[in-house]
């Protein structure tokens, strides 16, 4: 089975790679090393897999390689795919960030339309038998019903990196009907872990409070987020590769189509107030942060929680790293990494 997976750089793309050639899986991945954070992250992260920047195979793992490609070069995503023929696709490459799209917004049209339909074009016309990609828990906007469930409407967006998440799923549903190509739409709720994003509260409050600097508390810590770590996202995503969608579901459910077509949360389901989440990296650091209360920010939302019931029944697994756990790790790799 050959695997493709976009944004290979990227935190959750690493691990995904990784666990895949663990597990035996031949896997290409693709990545344009973009500078919206930080470029080394993103070098050290291929390091770690064997791989240098530039088109190569790993020189640790056997069926590993690396492409060097713009996601939205539709003449290189079409030549990858049809020299390539992937079996499975995990679509993990996009321009993410809520902050960032109110200053960015052409980026995320970019990356997140042009480079989706790429990818959809490359399944339909190489007989992929199984698309996986990232969606967001940002599509549930403002809901207030909690937790989240993939039933409940997502038609309000509140950020533009939101909307092309939820257009994702759209248009993975429009291929799924028109060329039977099996999509599964994961959203996830803010994924943290080592080697995790720098644009991240985890990584942000960290180097913060590792540098004695202030950190800044938005909606003035009236926020709850369901932290979900890296391993266990990695971890139910590999569990779905075989769990292909069929034609034939329930049409009127957002989550389900009588086109092979379904859609997931994959989030602890054990929401944390932002103080709480605070007090465990001053605890793990053995530092007290220096708080600065903000107002909340414009796209950001108060609360994330997912209901993951539906995950858990076919995958007979559901994300449960405690924070606690889950941030030591973090922190750990953070002083190692940063030489602290
Ligand atoms: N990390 C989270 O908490 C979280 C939450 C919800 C959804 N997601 C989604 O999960 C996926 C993975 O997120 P992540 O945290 O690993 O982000 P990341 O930014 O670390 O990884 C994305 C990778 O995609 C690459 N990329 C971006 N645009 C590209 C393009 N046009 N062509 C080729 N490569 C491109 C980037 O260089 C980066 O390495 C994304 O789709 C993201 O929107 C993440």
């Amino acid at each position: 089975m050959k695997i493709l997976v976009t944004g290979i750089a990227g935190f959750v793309g690493f691990y995904t790679a990784k666990k895949a050639v663990d597990l035996g899986y031949e896997v290409v991945g693709i990545d344009n090393l973009n500078n919206y954070y930080q470029v080394s992250l993103k070098e050290d992260r291929l390091k770690e897999l064997g791989l240098s920047s530039n088109d190569s195979i790993s020189d640790k793992y056997e069926k590993l390689s690396f492409r060097k490609i713009n996601l939205s070069d539709d003449l290189k995503m079409a030549q990858l795919f049809s020299e390539e023929k992937f079996d499975i696709v995990y679509h993990l490459a996009a321009q993410a960030g809520v902050r960032y799209s109110i200053e960015n917004p052409h980026t995320y049209m970019k990356s997140n339309a042009e480079g989706f339909l790429n990818v959809l074009e490359g399944c339909r016309h190489n007989n992929v038998k199984h698309l996986i990609y990232a969606s967001s828990s940002s599509v549930y906007g403002v809901n207030k019903s909690v937790p989240f469930k993939t039933t409940d409407p997502v038609d309000h967006p509140v950020s533009l990196y939101a909307a092309t998440k939820r257009a994702n799923e759209l248009m993975a549903h429009t291929y799924s009907h028109l060329y039977g190509i099996p999509t599964t739409g994961l959203r996830y709720f803010t994924v943290y872990g080592p080697w995790g994003r720098p644009d991240m509260a985890p990584f942000l409050f960290t180097d913060a409070v590792m540098n004695d600097k202030p950190i800044k508390v938005f909606n003035n810590g009236e926020m709850q987020r369901d932290f979900t770590y890296v391993e266990d996202i990695v971890e139910a995503q590999m569990r779905l590769i075989d769990k292909i969608p069929e034609s034939g579901g329930e049409t009127s459910a957002p989550n389900t189509s009588h086109a092979p077509y379904r859609i997931y949360n994959i989030g602890n389901s054990s929401p944390v107030n932002l103080m709480e989440f605070i007090e465990t990296i001053e605890k793990h650091t053995g530092k007290t942060a220096e708080k600065v209360m903000q107002p909340m920010q414009p796209g950001d939302v108060p609360r994330t929680y997912a209901d993951v019931e539906d995950l858990f029944e076919l995958v007979d697994f559901r994300p449960a790293t405690s924070l606690d756990e889950g941030i030591k790790n973090f922190v750990d790799w953070y002083k190692t990494y940063y030489k602290k």
